[in-house]
């Protein structure tokens, strides 16, 4: 069994990363490591983001440790929300608060969907030292009103390539098998196999 720590409080990263990662691995999250201190995230960009979470935290936590930075990009709106996702409302906004931010900047523009992506960039890093970075994007659209209750964030609202349901339409194992997060953990995988 491996172990991996993953450097969120965010559950729904914790609980989709454990599904696709299967029951080889044993993960755990910030939740189980009372100790771990508030990370600003106040990096320009998902690298930053996500380095400045996985070293942190390896340098109080022995054993790899697996951070997630994460967002959607809407073209028509130059890239927002962008690494402001988990916050695009406001400091202690929720996921509903995002969504009707965006549902908001939205109808304020004209179309009824707009191409967009969700990015997520993985930082794997032990004892304080960075091992890789791993990229995963899945292109698609918004649309400006929310279909289905699977999934959180901004999934309710995001239509994937290829496809006429939201993310939060789909079945679990459909969006992991071609979300941002999955094409992310498939490159880690790899790095961890070589
Ligand atoms: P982070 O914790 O700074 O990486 O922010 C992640 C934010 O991006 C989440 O709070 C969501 O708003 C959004 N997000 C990231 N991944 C997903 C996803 O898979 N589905 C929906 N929203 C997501």
């Amino acid at each position: 069994m491996q172990t991996l720590l993953i450097a969120t409080r965010n559950g729904h990263k914790t609980r989709e990363i454990s599904q696709m990662l299967g029951s080889g691995w044993q993960v755990s999250d910030l939740s189980a490591l009372m100790h771990a201190p508030r990370i600003e995230e106040n990096g320009a960009t998902f690298e930053e983001n996500a380095a400045l979470k996985a070293l942190t935290i390896s340098r109080i936590f022995t054993g790899l440790v697996l951070a997630d930075d994460s967002g959607l990009e809407v073209d028509a709106l130059n890239g927002a929300p962008g690494v402001k996702s988990a916050r695009f409302a406001g400091p202690n906004a929720q996921d509903a608060d995002n969504r009707f931010a965006l549902l908001g900047k939205l109808k304020a523009l004209s179309g009824t969907e707009f191409p967009a992506r969700f990015r997520c960039v993985m930082v794997l890093a032990s004892q304080g030292a960075l091992l890789g970075s791993f990229v995963g994007t899945i292109e698609g659209k918004v649309i400006p009103e929310e279909r289905g209750h699977g999934g959180f964030g901004y999934d309710s609202m995001f239509i994937p390539h290829g496809y006429s349901e939201t993310f939060g339409e789909l079945q679990p194992e459909i969006k992991n098998s071609l979300s941002h997060r999955g094409r992310a953990l498939a490159q880690v995988l790899e790095f961890l196999r070589s």
